[in-house]
């Protein structure tokens, strides 16, 4: 049973994260995601929707075992609809776990019985009982969520949840799915389920809002502050629409904000800007700059005044230490003294376990930017890991690029590329401007129907030598592609995120059935 001020972590990156429109992940990037949040210590990992494809229950799979050993073994967590097939998946996608849990839902709301199940509340109340009850009869933990249940009316939403603790449910999950609550009315909606549910001491409540009206955070703290001891979050505040509730910013609050919540979290919040980096890397969505605690300038000071007072005492504008959640100011001087000891050492110490391969590979690239860097960060080894190994199977690799541009004349870019069959390509185009010309001429090697939808490049540390970071989305027409690559030379990281892209498209995971979408 949990400790009573202790708050319970369930992190749905992989599940409500991953439906970010252009966000798909393969297997391999979500076993990987998987054992970062592991590292985290987030208590409960939402691995998916097995029943949505046999990629997402191979994926399941896949998170149950690999975060099933070690010293610290999370719950294992699958979605299922209040129905037999899709819980007979989601046992078959956590079974292997350690501590497996099934999450079944069904809407509550008026419009969503009435418009989208096609059901009336008995039948609801009746399906809620049987399939709870049915999940128990494969696993010990079943958590339960009323899917709208702040649109939904709340005497009903009593009953229902009575008939899910009376069938077995242990937590009793309470979604904003539409992010249409405000603090105040979700702590009275949380106070009424405690004073009129029976039986409900037996669970844990948790919460679970969206981020629609931009109270996704302040929600789910009052939740928290109304008897909640379970937070639903993502890295980075990922999600349907406007995302979900930013993991590092509830588990933030309440640290800082102690006095005031009281409660605590088993989180190892030094773990949380390498996560956010990891997410943003494999899913190709990047942080907005004044994104509270990760974004780029979340413990960045420009104006004097600021400055000045934080030389004085870093507690005149700084609420938070930016070592407190990871953002670690070392530097990797390369030098002719650093070799490929320091640069092991600085990654184990980043939490990075690679084989002897891998930091080979690792350390002719960090050779190479150092040619071009005077410093290496932190940041800078992050993004060369995610170019190195975060990337989907490569169908095409840029092999070569030569630019071209200036004020007068035609930008014109010549790309070189290795093909699925190690066969080498070379093809020139003119375009508008390097970027265009260099993304025509892969194009012309690189047949898709994918049309680009966003471009965005920043830089990943400060300083003119710094590495450009570029993110783009295409679609082909149903689905959006998101890629990500990095450089010191911008439209080289633009070639790379570009192909990225194309990468995905053309390994996407085929077959997704069953897609109806939940929030
Ligand atoms: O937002 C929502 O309602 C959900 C449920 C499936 C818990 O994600
Ligand atoms: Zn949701």
């Amino acid at each position: 049973m949990n400790a009573p001020g202790n708050v319970l972590i369930f992190d749905t990156t992989l599940r409500d994260g991953e439906q970010s429109p252009g966000a798909s992940l393969s297997v391999t990037e979500k076993v990987k995601l998987a054992r970062q949040l592991a590292r985290l210590r987030v208590d409960v990992i939402e691995a998916g929707f097995p029943s949505a494809s046999p990629d997402e229950l191979r994926a399941v799979q896949q998170v149950s075992q690999a975060v099933s050993e070690g010293n610290y073994v999370p719950v294992v967590c699958a979605l299922a609809r209040a129905e037999h097939t899709d819980i007979d998946q989601a046992w078959e996608g956590v079974k292997l776990a350690l501590h497996p849990r099934i999450h079944v839902f069904i809407a509550t709301s008026p419009v969503h019985m009435r418009d989208k199940l096609h059901m009336d509340s008995d039948a609801v109340l009746a399906r809620v009982g049987e399939m709870v009850a049915y999940a128990k009869g494969y696993c010990d933990e079943v958590e339960f969520s009323p899917e709208d249940a702040t649109r939904s009316d709340p005497e009903f939403l009593h009953e229902v949840i009575t008939a899910a603790v009376t069938a077995g449910a242990s937590v009793i999950n309470i979604p904003d799915t539409v992010g249409y609550t405000t603090p105040d009315e979700f702590a009275n909606l949380i106070r009424g389920i405690v004073k009129n549910v029976p039986g409900i001491e037996r669970t844990i409540i948790s919460v679970h809002c969206h981020d629609d009206l931009g109270m996704a955070t302040s929600n789910t703290l009052a939740g928290l502050q109304a008897g909640a001891r379970q937070a639903e979050v993502t890295i980075n505040g990922i999600g349907e629409r406007a995302g979900n509730a930013a993991l590092e910013e509830v588990v933030m609050a309440l640290r800082t904000r102690a006095d005031s919540y009281n409660l605590q979290t088993g989180i190892d919040a030094s773990q949380i800007v390498r996560t956010s980096r990891l997410v943003s890397n494999l899913t190709g969505i990047t942080v907005q700059v004044n994104k509270a605690i990760v974004g780029a300038n979340a413990f960045a000071h420009e104006a004097g005044i600021h400055q000045d007072g934080l030389l004085k005492n870093p507690n005149t504008y700084e609420i938070m230490r930016p070592e407190d959640v990871g953002l670690s100011q070392s530097r990797l001087v390369l030098g002719k003294h650093s070799g490929r000891h320091a640069l092991r050492e600085r990654l184990a110490q980043m939490g990075y376990d690679l084989d002897a391969d891998k930091i080979e590979l690792t350390f002719t690239r960090f050779k190479e930017l150092g040619d071009k860097k005077r410093e290496v960060t932190d940041a800078d080894l992050e993004a060369l890991i995610a170019d190195l190994f975060y990337q989907p199977r490569e169908v095409y690799r840029l092999v070569d690029l030569q630019v071209v541009a200036g004020r007068s004349g035609m930008p014109t870019a010549t790309v070189k590329l290795r093909g699925p069959n190690g066969e080498e390509q070379v093809k020139a185009a003119v375009g508008a401007g390097p970027v265009d010309a260099t993304y025509r001429a892969i194009d012309s090697i690189v047949v898709t129907t994918a049309e680009l939808l966003e471009y965005d490049v920043h830089a990943i540390t400060s300083g003119i030598d710094a590495q450009g970071e570029v993110s783009v989305r295409t679609t082909d027409g149903t689905r959006a592609f998101r890629g990500y690559g990095a450089d010191t030379d911008i439209i080289v990281a633009s070639a790379k995120a570009y192909l990225n892209a194309l990468n995905r498209l053309l390994t996407r995971k085929d077959g997704r059935k069953n897609e109806e979408e939940v929030g």
